[in-house]
Protein backbone atom coordinates (compact mmCIF):
# COMPACT_ATOMS: atom_id res chain seq x y z
CA UNK A 1 0.00 0.00 0.00
CA UNK A 2 1.34 3.49 -0.77
CA UNK A 3 2.70 5.62 2.26
CA UNK A 4 0.21 8.35 2.01
CA UNK A 5 -2.90 5.57 2.60
CA UNK A 6 -4.23 5.52 6.30
CA UNK A 7 -2.67 2.88 7.94
CA UNK A 8 -5.02 2.22 9.84
CA UNK A 9 -7.12 1.50 6.99
CA UNK A 10 -10.52 3.26 7.96
CA UNK A 11 -11.44 6.54 6.45
CA UNK A 12 -14.60 8.77 6.84
CA UNK A 13 -15.59 10.15 3.37
CA UNK A 14 -18.42 11.61 1.27
CA UNK A 15 -17.08 8.85 -1.13
CA UNK A 16 -15.30 11.42 -3.72
CA UNK A 17 -12.07 9.74 -2.71
CA UNK A 18 -13.07 5.67 -3.64
CA UNK A 19 -14.08 4.43 -6.61
CA UNK A 20 -15.86 0.89 -6.60
CA UNK A 21 -14.72 -2.20 -8.55
CA UNK A 22 -16.27 -5.37 -9.08
CA UNK A 23 -14.17 -7.66 -7.23
CA UNK A 24 -14.40 -10.98 -10.04
CA UNK A 25 -11.88 -8.66 -11.70
CA UNK A 26 -9.15 -9.71 -9.24
CA UNK A 27 -7.00 -12.42 -10.28
CA UNK A 28 -6.28 -15.10 -7.47
CA UNK A 29 -3.28 -15.84 -9.15
CA UNK A 30 -1.98 -12.15 -9.99
CA UNK A 31 -0.52 -10.41 -6.83
CA UNK A 32 -2.45 -7.16 -6.44
CA UNK A 33 -0.61 -3.70 -5.40
CA UNK A 34 -3.49 -2.07 -4.06
CA UNK A 35 -6.30 -2.13 -1.43
CA UNK A 36 -9.35 -3.42 -1.67
CA UNK A 37 -12.38 -1.14 1.05
CA UNK A 38 -15.84 -1.97 1.75
CA UNK A 39 -18.21 1.25 2.23
CA UNK A 40 -20.73 1.61 5.62
CA UNK A 41 -23.26 4.30 5.69
CA UNK A 42 -23.03 6.81 8.58
CA UNK A 43 -25.21 8.19 10.67
CA UNK A 44 -24.31 11.62 9.48
CA UNK A 45 -24.93 10.89 5.29
CA UNK A 46 -20.99 9.89 5.44
CA UNK A 47 -19.36 6.74 4.44
CA UNK A 48 -16.92 4.68 6.33
CA UNK A 49 -14.35 2.88 3.89
CA UNK A 50 -13.13 -0.05 5.41
CA UNK A 51 -9.75 -1.74 4.63
CA UNK A 52 -10.52 -5.36 3.64
CA UNK A 53 -7.40 -6.21 2.22
CA UNK A 54 -4.01 -4.27 1.99
CA UNK A 55 -2.51 -6.35 -0.67
CA UNK A 56 -3.22 -9.82 -1.86
CA UNK A 57 -0.28 -11.32 -0.97
CA UNK A 58 -1.25 -11.44 2.79
CA UNK A 59 -4.23 -14.26 2.38
CA UNK A 60 -4.02 -17.85 1.03
CA UNK A 61 -5.36 -18.15 -2.39
CA UNK A 62 -8.71 -20.38 -1.36
CA UNK A 63 -9.70 -17.95 1.60
CA UNK A 64 -9.25 -15.15 -1.49
CA UNK A 65 -11.26 -16.92 -3.99
CA UNK A 66 -14.06 -17.19 -1.60
CA UNK A 67 -14.31 -13.49 -0.88
CA UNK A 68 -13.95 -12.20 -4.07
CA UNK A 69 -17.40 -14.61 -4.68
CA UNK A 70 -18.71 -13.09 -1.24
CA UNK A 71 -17.94 -9.57 -1.85
CA UNK A 72 -20.26 -7.78 -4.03
CA UNK A 73 -18.67 -3.91 -4.89
CA UNK A 74 -15.83 -2.74 -3.30
CA UNK A 75 -13.73 -0.18 -3.24
CA UNK A 76 -10.14 0.97 -4.25
CA UNK A 77 -8.88 4.59 -3.24
CA UNK A 78 -8.54 6.91 -5.72
CA UNK A 79 -4.63 7.46 -5.27
CA UNK A 80 -4.35 3.75 -6.52
CA UNK A 81 -6.39 3.92 -8.92
CA UNK A 82 -3.13 3.92 -11.80
CA UNK A 83 -2.04 0.84 -10.28
CA UNK A 84 -5.47 -0.74 -10.48
CA UNK A 85 -5.35 0.26 -13.82
CA UNK A 86 -2.44 -1.63 -14.42
CA UNK A 87 -3.49 -4.62 -12.92
CA UNK A 88 -6.45 -4.45 -15.04
CA UNK A 89 -4.07 -4.36 -18.25
CA UNK A 90 -2.18 -6.79 -17.54
CA UNK A 91 -5.17 -9.40 -16.34
CA UNK A 92 -7.03 -8.69 -19.10
CA UNK A 93 -7.53 -11.82 -20.86
CA UNK A 94 -8.55 -13.12 -17.08
CA UNK A 95 -11.40 -10.61 -16.70
CA UNK A 96 -12.21 -11.91 -20.83
CA UNK A 97 -12.34 -15.19 -20.14
CA UNK A 98 -14.17 -15.04 -16.59
CA UNK A 99 -17.83 -16.52 -17.00
CA UNK A 100 -19.44 -14.38 -13.87
CA UNK A 101 -18.63 -11.37 -15.75
CA UNK A 102 -20.95 -10.10 -17.37
CA UNK A 103 -20.80 -8.96 -21.25
CA UNK A 104 -21.72 -6.13 -20.60
CA UNK A 105 -18.61 -4.92 -17.87
CA UNK A 106 -15.92 -6.92 -20.17
CA UNK A 107 -17.16 -4.69 -22.92
CA UNK A 108 -16.87 -1.70 -20.47
CA UNK A 109 -12.84 -2.39 -19.76
CA UNK A 110 -11.59 -3.14 -23.20
CA UNK A 111 -13.59 -0.06 -24.56
CA UNK A 112 -11.69 1.75 -21.44
CA UNK A 113 -8.05 0.37 -22.29
CA UNK A 114 -8.48 0.04 -25.92
CA UNK A 115 -9.35 3.46 -25.61
CA UNK A 116 -6.14 4.87 -23.83
CA UNK A 117 -4.05 2.46 -26.18
CA UNK A 118 -5.62 4.49 -29.31
CA UNK A 119 -5.23 7.96 -27.55
CA UNK A 120 -1.92 7.74 -26.53
CA UNK A 121 -1.32 6.26 -29.83
CA UNK A 122 -2.38 9.74 -31.47
CA UNK A 123 -0.16 11.70 -28.93
CA UNK A 124 3.22 9.76 -29.70
CA UNK A 125 6.26 11.44 -31.47
CA UNK A 126 6.49 9.59 -34.48
CA UNK A 127 10.11 10.77 -35.37
CA UNK A 128 10.93 8.53 -32.66
CA UNK A 129 11.51 5.20 -34.02
CA UNK A 130 11.56 3.24 -30.70
CA UNK A 131 8.61 4.85 -29.06
CA UNK A 132 6.65 4.13 -32.45
CA UNK A 133 7.66 0.16 -32.07
CA UNK A 134 6.38 0.52 -28.27
CA UNK A 135 2.88 1.90 -28.97
CA UNK A 136 2.39 -0.64 -31.50
CA UNK A 137 3.46 -3.62 -28.64
CA UNK A 138 1.39 -2.27 -26.38
CA UNK A 139 -1.14 -2.58 -28.92
CA UNK A 140 -0.23 -5.96 -29.54
CA UNK A 141 0.26 -6.50 -25.91
CA UNK A 142 -3.90 -5.11 -24.96
CA UNK A 143 -5.09 -7.09 -28.34
CA UNK A 144 -3.26 -10.41 -27.70
CA UNK A 145 -5.14 -10.89 -24.65
CA UNK A 146 -8.46 -9.40 -25.81
CA UNK A 147 -8.62 -11.42 -29.28
CA UNK A 148 -10.78 -14.82 -28.42
CA UNK A 149 -13.34 -12.33 -26.71
CA UNK A 150 -13.54 -9.51 -29.76
CA UNK A 151 -13.86 -12.04 -32.88
CA UNK A 152 -16.42 -14.25 -31.19
CA UNK A 153 -19.87 -13.38 -31.97
CA UNK A 154 -20.80 -13.12 -28.31
CA UNK A 155 -19.20 -9.94 -28.04
CA UNK A 156 -20.89 -8.08 -30.80
CA UNK A 157 -23.41 -6.88 -28.61
CA UNK A 158 -20.89 -4.54 -26.89
CA UNK A 159 -20.21 -3.06 -30.67
CA UNK A 160 -23.63 -2.59 -31.30
CA UNK A 161 -24.39 -0.93 -27.85
CA UNK A 162 -22.06 1.87 -29.35
CA UNK A 163 -24.19 1.97 -32.73
CA UNK A 164 -25.53 5.17 -33.16
CA UNK A 165 -23.25 6.99 -30.76
CA UNK A 166 -21.37 10.50 -31.40
CA UNK A 167 -18.29 10.01 -34.38
CA UNK A 168 -15.10 9.97 -32.73
CA UNK A 169 -11.46 8.80 -34.09
CA UNK A 170 -10.62 6.52 -31.01
CA UNK A 171 -13.68 4.71 -30.40
CA UNK A 172 -14.23 4.53 -34.42
CA UNK A 173 -10.93 2.75 -34.93
CA UNK A 174 -11.52 0.71 -32.12
CA UNK A 175 -14.87 -0.55 -33.64
CA UNK A 176 -13.39 -1.48 -36.64
CA UNK A 177 -10.39 -3.40 -35.39
CA UNK A 178 -12.95 -5.24 -33.51
CA UNK A 179 -15.22 -5.66 -35.96
CA UNK A 180 -12.49 -6.82 -38.63
CA UNK A 181 -11.20 -9.00 -35.91
CA UNK A 182 -14.87 -10.89 -35.66
CA UNK A 183 -15.33 -11.10 -39.63
CA UNK A 184 -12.05 -12.88 -40.08
CA UNK A 185 -13.04 -15.56 -37.71
CA UNK A 186 -16.17 -15.85 -39.12
CA UNK A 187 -14.75 -15.97 -43.01
CA UNK A 188 -11.25 -18.01 -42.11
CA UNK A 189 -11.35 -19.34 -45.73
CA UNK A 190 -11.29 -16.10 -46.86
CA UNK A 191 -7.52 -15.89 -45.60
CA UNK A 192 -4.24 -17.62 -46.19
CA UNK A 193 -3.93 -18.76 -42.66
CA UNK A 194 -3.80 -22.34 -41.20
CA UNK A 195 -3.03 -23.67 -38.02
CA UNK A 196 -5.05 -22.57 -35.15
CA UNK A 197 -2.17 -20.34 -33.96
CA UNK A 198 -1.41 -18.49 -37.34
CA UNK A 199 -4.87 -17.85 -37.24
CA UNK A 200 -5.08 -15.93 -34.28
CA UNK A 201 -2.09 -14.17 -34.89
CA UNK A 202 -3.56 -12.89 -38.24
CA UNK A 203 -6.20 -12.05 -36.06
CA UNK A 204 -4.07 -10.16 -33.35
CA UNK A 205 -2.48 -8.32 -36.48
CA UNK A 206 -5.55 -7.28 -38.61
CA UNK A 207 -7.18 -5.94 -35.42
CA UNK A 208 -3.81 -3.97 -34.46
CA UNK A 209 -3.96 -2.62 -38.19
CA UNK A 210 -7.70 -1.40 -37.64
CA UNK A 211 -6.97 0.51 -34.37
CA UNK A 212 -4.11 2.61 -36.48
CA UNK A 213 -6.01 2.74 -39.67
CA UNK A 214 -6.22 6.04 -39.48
CA UNK A 215 -3.92 7.19 -37.23
CA UNK A 216 -2.06 9.37 -40.54
CA UNK A 217 -4.93 11.77 -39.46
CA UNK A 218 -2.52 12.95 -37.03
CA UNK A 219 -1.05 15.07 -39.95
CA UNK A 220 -4.36 16.59 -41.14
CA UNK A 221 -4.94 19.96 -39.80
CA UNK A 222 -6.89 19.93 -36.66
CA UNK A 223 -9.67 22.89 -38.48
CA UNK A 224 -9.86 19.94 -41.14
CA UNK A 225 -10.03 17.33 -39.00
CA UNK A 226 -12.85 18.73 -36.42
CA UNK A 227 -14.72 20.81 -39.13
CA UNK A 228 -18.38 20.41 -38.04
CA UNK A 229 -19.77 21.06 -41.52
CA UNK A 230 -18.95 18.73 -44.97
CA UNK A 231 -15.60 19.14 -46.10
CA UNK A 232 -15.36 21.45 -49.56
CA UNK A 233 -13.49 20.22 -52.32
CA UNK A 234 -9.28 21.39 -50.97
CA UNK A 235 -10.03 19.61 -47.92
CA UNK A 236 -11.56 16.45 -48.94
CA UNK A 237 -8.23 16.17 -50.86
CA UNK A 238 -6.19 16.98 -48.09
CA UNK A 239 -7.76 14.61 -45.63
CA UNK A 240 -7.20 11.82 -48.48
CA UNK A 241 -3.49 12.02 -47.54
CA UNK A 242 -4.21 10.43 -44.06
CA UNK A 243 -3.82 6.28 -45.57
CA UNK A 244 -0.71 7.57 -46.79
CA UNK A 245 0.33 9.00 -43.44
CA UNK A 246 -0.84 6.36 -41.31
CA UNK A 247 1.65 4.17 -43.70
CA UNK A 248 4.27 6.16 -43.35
CA UNK A 249 3.89 6.63 -39.88
CA UNK A 250 3.77 2.78 -39.18
CA UNK A 251 6.42 2.28 -41.81
CA UNK A 252 9.48 1.31 -39.62
CA UNK A 253 7.11 -0.93 -37.24
CA UNK A 254 7.69 -4.64 -37.66
CA UNK A 255 3.43 -4.33 -38.60
CA UNK A 256 3.67 -7.28 -41.87
CA UNK A 257 3.14 -6.05 -45.50
CA UNK A 258 -0.21 -7.21 -45.92
CA UNK A 259 -1.44 -5.76 -42.86
CA UNK A 260 0.06 -2.17 -43.71
CA UNK A 261 -1.87 -2.35 -47.30
CA UNK A 262 -5.01 -2.92 -45.66
CA UNK A 263 -4.02 0.63 -43.84
CA UNK A 264 -3.12 2.19 -47.55
CA UNK A 265 -5.90 1.12 -49.35
CA UNK A 266 -8.70 1.44 -47.09
CA UNK A 267 -10.59 3.71 -49.17
CA UNK A 268 -10.34 2.08 -52.62
CA UNK A 269 -13.69 1.87 -53.75
CA UNK A 270 -14.54 -1.90 -55.91
CA UNK A 271 -15.08 0.67 -59.38
CA UNK A 272 -11.78 2.18 -59.19
CA UNK A 273 -13.38 5.54 -57.83
CA UNK A 274 -11.87 5.54 -53.92
CA UNK A 275 -8.38 6.45 -53.14
CA UNK A 276 -5.38 6.89 -52.81
CA UNK A 277 -4.50 4.80 -56.65
CA UNK A 278 -8.04 4.77 -57.75
CA UNK A 279 -7.40 0.52 -57.93
CA UNK A 280 -10.38 -1.61 -59.36
CA UNK A 281 -11.76 -5.48 -57.89
CA UNK A 282 -8.83 -7.79 -58.17
CA UNK A 283 -6.27 -4.99 -57.43
CA UNK A 284 -7.49 -3.87 -54.23
CA UNK A 285 -6.01 -6.16 -51.16
CA UNK A 286 -9.34 -8.44 -50.09
CA UNK A 287 -8.25 -7.41 -45.81
CA UNK A 288 -8.27 -3.75 -47.30
CA UNK A 289 -11.79 -4.10 -48.66
CA UNK A 290 -12.84 -5.63 -45.46
CA UNK A 291 -11.50 -2.83 -43.67
CA UNK A 292 -13.84 -0.36 -46.50
CA UNK A 293 -16.70 -2.04 -45.94
CA UNK A 294 -16.33 -2.06 -41.66
CA UNK A 295 -14.96 1.66 -41.98
CA UNK A 296 -18.09 3.01 -44.02
CA UNK A 297 -20.43 0.73 -41.98
CA UNK A 298 -19.25 2.60 -38.56
CA UNK A 299 -19.41 6.19 -40.09
CA UNK A 300 -22.78 5.46 -41.36
CA UNK A 301 -24.07 4.44 -37.82
CA UNK A 302 -22.45 6.90 -36.16
CA UNK A 303 -23.46 10.49 -35.32
CA UNK A 304 -22.01 13.46 -37.17
CA UNK A 305 -22.74 17.14 -36.28
CA UNK A 306 -24.05 17.78 -39.80
CA UNK A 307 -26.23 14.39 -39.29
CA UNK A 308 -28.03 11.93 -37.22
CA UNK A 309 -26.66 8.01 -37.43
CA UNK A 310 -28.42 5.55 -39.80
CA UNK A 311 -29.14 2.53 -37.99
CA UNK A 312 -27.29 -0.48 -39.19
CA UNK A 313 -30.30 -2.13 -41.23
CA UNK A 314 -30.15 1.53 -43.17
CA UNK A 315 -26.75 1.63 -43.61
CA UNK A 316 -26.12 -1.80 -44.94
CA UNK A 317 -28.74 -0.99 -47.00
CA UNK A 318 -27.66 1.96 -48.38
CA UNK A 319 -23.99 0.33 -48.53
CA UNK A 320 -25.86 -2.63 -51.13
CA UNK A 321 -27.80 -0.74 -52.86
CA UNK A 322 -27.45 -0.04 -56.67
CA UNK A 323 -27.27 3.71 -57.23
CA UNK A 324 -29.68 5.34 -59.55
CA UNK A 325 -27.65 8.30 -59.78
CA UNK A 326 -24.05 6.79 -60.53
CA UNK A 327 -22.90 8.49 -63.65
CA UNK A 328 -23.52 11.78 -61.80
CA UNK A 329 -22.18 10.97 -58.54
CA UNK A 330 -19.24 9.67 -60.14
CA UNK A 331 -18.84 13.24 -62.09
CA UNK A 332 -19.14 14.54 -58.87
CA UNK A 333 -16.18 12.59 -57.04
CA UNK A 334 -13.94 12.94 -59.90
CA UNK A 335 -14.46 16.61 -59.80
CA UNK A 336 -13.89 16.48 -56.29
CA UNK A 337 -10.77 14.55 -56.29
CA UNK A 338 -8.77 16.66 -59.07
CA UNK A 339 -9.87 19.75 -57.03
CA UNK A 340 -10.73 21.78 -59.95
CA UNK A 341 -10.94 25.35 -60.18
CA UNK A 342 -13.27 26.83 -62.62
CA UNK A 343 -11.82 29.48 -64.08
CA UNK A 344 -12.72 33.13 -63.98
CA UNK A 345 -13.94 34.51 -66.95
CA UNK A 346 -14.16 38.39 -66.01
CA UNK A 347 -12.06 40.45 -67.35
CA UNK A 348 -9.78 41.84 -64.76
CA UNK A 349 -9.56 45.72 -64.98
CA UNK A 350 -8.42 47.76 -61.87
CA UNK A 351 -11.31 49.59 -60.91
CA UNK A 352 -14.12 49.16 -58.38
CA UNK A 353 -16.88 47.59 -60.71
CA UNK A 354 -14.69 44.69 -61.95
CA UNK A 355 -13.50 44.60 -58.21
CA UNK A 356 -17.21 43.96 -57.16
CA UNK A 357 -18.34 41.70 -60.24
CA UNK A 358 -14.74 39.61 -59.24
CA UNK A 359 -15.60 39.14 -55.88
CA UNK A 360 -19.18 37.86 -56.46
CA UNK A 361 -17.65 35.35 -58.89
CA UNK A 362 -15.88 34.05 -56.70
CA UNK A 363 -18.65 33.84 -54.43
CA UNK A 364 -20.80 32.51 -56.64
CA UNK A 365 -18.14 29.99 -57.52
CA UNK A 366 -17.56 28.62 -53.51
CA UNK A 367 -21.45 28.55 -53.58
CA UNK A 368 -21.77 26.56 -56.38
CA UNK A 369 -18.42 23.97 -55.01
CA UNK A 370 -20.28 23.21 -51.61
CA UNK A 371 -23.36 22.58 -53.43
CA UNK A 372 -21.77 19.94 -55.38
CA UNK A 373 -20.25 18.97 -52.03
CA UNK A 374 -23.79 18.95 -50.50
CA UNK A 375 -25.21 17.41 -53.65
CA UNK A 376 -22.33 14.16 -54.01
CA UNK A 377 -23.11 13.54 -50.47
CA UNK A 378 -26.77 13.08 -51.20
CA UNK A 379 -26.14 11.06 -54.44
CA UNK A 380 -23.52 8.62 -51.97
CA UNK A 381 -26.31 8.02 -49.69
CA UNK A 382 -28.63 6.91 -52.89
CA UNK A 383 -26.78 3.48 -52.88
CA UNK A 384 -22.76 2.40 -52.48
CA UNK A 385 -22.64 -0.94 -53.89
CA UNK A 386 -20.51 -0.01 -56.55
CA UNK A 387 -17.84 0.79 -53.46
CA UNK A 388 -17.80 -2.09 -52.07
CA UNK A 389 -17.12 -6.34 -53.31
CA UNK A 390 -20.46 -7.77 -53.15
CA UNK A 391 -19.57 -11.51 -51.72
CA UNK A 392 -17.46 -9.52 -48.84
CA UNK A 393 -20.19 -7.47 -48.55
CA UNK A 394 -22.52 -10.34 -48.16
CA UNK A 395 -20.00 -12.05 -46.05
CA UNK A 396 -20.34 -8.90 -43.25
CA UNK A 397 -23.74 -8.65 -43.01
CA UNK A 398 -24.15 -12.13 -42.10
CA UNK A 399 -21.34 -11.65 -39.78
CA UNK A 400 -22.98 -9.51 -37.88
CA UNK A 401 -26.30 -10.74 -38.53
CA UNK A 402 -25.56 -13.74 -36.38
CA UNK A 403 -25.53 -11.72 -32.91
CA UNK A 404 -29.10 -10.85 -32.05
CA UNK A 405 -27.72 -7.56 -31.10
CA UNK A 406 -28.41 -6.20 -34.75
CA UNK A 407 -32.00 -6.16 -36.20
CA UNK A 408 -30.96 -6.98 -39.81
CA UNK A 409 -34.02 -8.83 -40.92
CA UNK A 410 -35.09 -8.47 -44.32
CA UNK A 411 -31.93 -7.46 -45.46
CA UNK A 412 -31.02 -10.97 -47.05
FE1 LIG B 1 -9.78 6.36 -43.12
Amino acid sequence: MRDDLDSAGEYFDDGSLFVPIDPLSINPDYLTDFALFERNETKDGKYRFRCLLKDSSSIPKQRLIGLLRAWDTVYIHKNQSQNYTEYVKNNLEFILKHDEIDNRKKTETLIQLSTEVVKEAFQINFASGRECQNMVENIQHLISQAIDYISSIASLGGVADLAGHDYETHTHSIKVGWLTATFINCNQDLFPVSTKQTVKEFMIQATVAGFLHDIGKVKIPKNVINKPGKLNNLEYVIIQAHTAYSTSLLFETRLPRSFMQMILYHHENEDGSGYPRGLRRDHIPVLAKVCHIIDVFDALTSRRPYKPAKTPFEALRIMAGENPYLETLQKFEAEARENKRVPVTAIVRDDYEAKLKRLREREMLEEEAQKRVEARMRLRDKGMSHCFDKDLLKRFILTINRSDNFDLSGLL
